[in-house]
């Protein structure tokens, strides 16, 4: 029997890239992993009190199946820390969904938003997810262009053109994977304007939300006004807990516009009975505990994005914007040599350097093509070998 068509056509470039590396680690290849988001792999470790928490939740029995929608204590604790650093309005615990990480999230909301033929516009360059379950709902991601010259603001008369009958959402990811930008107050209010002139809810995915290295952040419910926003966020980054698959959805809907899609969520919710509970306990000592490690976090990010970022740019035919929040840095290779894409690109810095990237065209064909994806999450002697190793491939091809 074969997998069905939607399923064969999806696409991941992240672990695509990292199936090609495990081949050469069975050949006792040393590599240099510079592809995935995750902190945990490098010197970062979720809080104790967040594990301690965990523990004496599954040591005292609270491993029964909690309610779909998450437990009460962790929705509580979602809406104190979104009004608090997102500034989102009227927020109550009904209006929140706990979910096996913003993917789970991100599966959710399509299989409730979208029928077969509709559209969704997404920043290009965008975090492949976005892009992938429209797909699989025979519905479409539109990349919108974000524009490389301004650190990858987004580009509003793109946005506009891109608007059709079939558009059901707008969706931005601020702060952005894979391009590290933070989207200025302008940017957001306009996004709010057209949303608000094509009576479009806005998707606003904030996980790298208290992860700005310079820029000041806005979140999107402080500004949103009239418009209905789908809000994604979730614990694997900020608080260093990607395995723990825990992350939410809300709705900010002064308007009643929404909430028969997050209906629809909630339904899905439950058939799907609920996230690991002792991982939520551990959620709401995240969100209610010390915040210590996120400044030690973001220090040490900073020093990292500061060496990668001056390396990349004195490398022949390389350059790139200063990403200002998150770990991931987009550079552009002016010139791929001898390769026909960035992913031939890619694969040969991979077998020839050992290290591993991601390639552009991965996150976006039109807007990501040309452009590798790296993340600095490593200490800043890896990163130094890793330019050392990028530099010494560029002169040779
Ligand atoms: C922008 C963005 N959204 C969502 C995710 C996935 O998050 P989660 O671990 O909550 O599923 C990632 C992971 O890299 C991401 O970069």
């Amino acid at each position: 029997m074969k997998q069905t068509e939607r399923v064969q056509t999806l696409e991941y470039a992240i672990r695509d890239v990292s199936a090609e590396a495990r081949k050469l680690v069975a050949q006792g290849k040393e590599l240099i992993w510079l592809n995935i988001g995750d902190p945990n792999k490098f010197d970062f470790a979720t809080p104790p009190n967040i594990v301690e928490a965990f523990i004496k939740a599954a040591s005292t029995n609270k491993s029964f199946y909690s309610e779909s929608q998450g437990i009460v204590p962790l929705r509580e604790a979602i809406v104190e820390k979104e009004k608090k650093i997102n500034g989102a309005k009227n927020l109550t615990i009904d209006d929140v969904h706990v979910t096996a990480g913003i993917s789970e999230g991100i599966m959710f909301l399509f299989g409730s938003m979208l029928s077969p033929g509709d559209e969704v516009l997404i920043p290009g360059p965008s975090y492949p997810s976005y892009s992938a379950f429209p797909k699989f709902y025979d519905a479409k991601a539109i990349t919108y262009r974000t524009i490389s010259d301004d650190n990858w603001q987004p580009d509003e008369d793109d946005i506009r053109k891109k608007v059709t009958p079939k558009t059901k959402a707008i969706l931005i990811i601020n702060p952005n994977n894979p391009t590290g930008a933070v989207y200025r107050e302008k940017e957001l209010k306009n996004i709010v304007d057209i949303a608000g002139e094509f009576d479009l809810p806005i998707i606003a995915d904030e996980i790298y939300d208290r992860l700005t290295l310079d820029q000041k952040f806005i979140g999107m419910p402080s500004i949103a006004k009239d418009v209905p926003l789908f809000m994604m966020n979730g614990f694997s980054k900020v608080y260093l807990m990607p395995g723990w698959r825990v992350g939410y959805c809300y709705i900010q809907d002064p308007e009643d516009k929404i909430r028969d899609i997050f209906n629809g969520i909630i339904k899905l919710g439950r058939l799907r009975l609920c996230v690991n509970t002792p991982a939520q306990y551990g959620c709401v000592e995240a969100l209610t505990g010390p915040q210590d490690h996120i400044k030690e976090t973001v220090a040490k990010l900073r020093k990292r994005r500061d060496l990668i970022y001056k390396r990349l740019n004195e490398i022949d035919r390389i350059s790139t914007e200063k990403p200002e929040a998150a770990f991931y840095i987009f550079p552009k290779i002016e010139n791929l040599g001898k390769y026909s894409s960035d992913k031939e690109f890619v694969l040969a810095l991979l077998r020839e350097e050992g290290v591993v990237s991601v390639f552009g065209s991965g996150f976006d064909k039109v807007y990501g093509k040309g452009h590798l994806r790296l993340v600095f999450l490593s200490p800043e002697k890896i990163i130094e070998d890793a330019m050392d190793r990028l530099e010494r491939f560029m002169k040779r091809i």
